[in-house]
């Protein structure tokens, strides 16, 4: 009974859109929030303050889940036999575990050529998903997706999917439940395509609406220091949303640029190495909702950052790391105060992407030099952390 057993769907009453009969769940949601001293020394933070939502818990290894069991079920809804999406691979393999698993549809898959971890391609592999490599990044695979979706009448499961983002709100319903309802101070994402920024502010705009709660946590959206468009857009030129109303003018300005010059989204936290974030608006819209602030964290940080979240007895994919850099940033810089209850939420799991931790840990040199050699990370930094 997916009411019961999916940590998703045991919230149905405030994801509206989909009668009991019909949800689809593989088990998705059953994770929780972990209090770590040792990673909130890290930050900086006050004893008992950090906590961590560990979203690599979920059946495929990452938070996609949560999405992806409300995405599929409209998807079946509708009668869909094809589903599709652009992906750094977490999203990818979590449709191909969905439509394996539930028989409704076959998955196809668009990733940029040579961007995806091992991990995350087999997963989509063996689950039986159509794989198409773009020559390109995400950005590439992205466009290209959106075209080949709407000519050929394919279901499209981005997070441009409003059903994800509903599924997607359920990560901060647990966040509360496991506070006793209490609302933290700070809540940090990393930020990629901008979906879960996103839907987070929705579930406490609603909440709030609903009368469940009185005052809404600080949002911290964190970009990889080489795909940081938001960080741009927001910190430095001030691009807001308001009142609905979104300038467009830098927006429009920033893509010529990144056109003009080439800027490609480069950075060892693949699953966020994107420079056009879909949900660029409705993230604008939450940063607004939640007071919220935008930072960027070189890979350096990131791997560090990582490092120390394993030596806390978790563990997580690069790309979840950065939560936890730029919460040591913003708690250097007295944004956040040691005393504040904060939230990091880890994205993915340890091992999505085992070559960066291989490569970060290794005495091979060899091994370094290839996937990290070129990146300007050291392993001095490491030791001396
Ligand atoms: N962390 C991980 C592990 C991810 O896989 C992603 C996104 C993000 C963070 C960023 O989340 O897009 O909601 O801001 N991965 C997508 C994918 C793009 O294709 O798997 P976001």
């Amino acid at each position: 009974n997916p009411v019961r057993f999916s940590g998703v769907w045991r919230f149905h009453e405030l994801l509206p859109f989909a009668p009991q009969d019909k949800l689809v769940t593989v088990g998705e949601g059953q994770t929780l929030l972990q209090q770590t001293d040792r990673v909130g020394d890290y930050v900086g933070m006050n004893h008992g303050q950090l906590h961590l939502q560990y979203e690599g818990m979920n059946p495929s290894g990452s938070f996609k889940d949560n999405g992806m069991c409300a995405a599929v079920t409209h998807a079946s809804m509708m009668g869909a036999k094809r589903a599709a999406c652009a992906s750094t691979g977490n999203t990818s393999a979590s449709l191909a575990l969905y439509c394996s698993a539930t028989r409704l549809m076959k998955a196809v898959i668009f990733i940029g050529s040579g961007k995806i971890s091992y991990g995350k391609l087999s997963q989509a592999l063996d689950y039986g998903a159509l794989t198409v490599q773009i020559a390109g990044d995400f950005d590439d695979a992205m466009l290209r997706v959106r075209e080949v979706a709407s000519e050929l009448g394919i279901y499209l499961v981005n997070s441009v999917n409003p059903f994800r983002l509903e599924g997607q709100k359920t990560i901060m319903f647990r966040v509360l439940e496991s506070l006793g309802w209490e609302i933290p101070d700070w809540i940090v994402v990393p930020g990629g395509n901008l979906g879960n920024s996103s839907a987070f502010a929705k579930a406490f705009m609603e909440l709030k609406q609903h009368g469940l709660i009185d005052k809404v946590p600080r949002l911290a959206v964190i970009n990889a220091g080489g795909a940081d468009t938001l960080y741009e857009l927001y910190e430095r030129r001030g691009v807001r949303w308001n009142a609905g109303r979104v300038v467009m003018d830098p927006i429009v300005d920033y893509n010529d640029k990144m056109d003009r010059e080439h800027i490609r989204a480069d950075t060892i936290a693949s699953a966020i190495e994107i420079n056009r974030p879909v949900n660029l608006k409705k993230c604008l819209r939450a940063l607004d909702f939640m007071d919220g602030v935008v930072r960027q964290v070189p890979d350096q940080d990131i791997l560090d950052a990582k490092a120390k979240i394993g030596e806390g007895g978790f563990g997580c994919e690069p790309a979840s790391a950065a939560s936890v850099a730029g919460a040591k940033l913003l708690r250097r810089e007295g944004v956040i105060a040691p005393s504040d209850r904060v939230v990091c939420v880890l994205t993915g799991h340890e091992l999505k992407d085992p070559s960066a931790t291989v490569a970060y840990h290794t005495s091979d040199q060899d091994v370094f030099n290839k996937t990290l050699g070129s990146r300007g990370v050291t392993k001095a930094s490491y030791a001396n952390r």
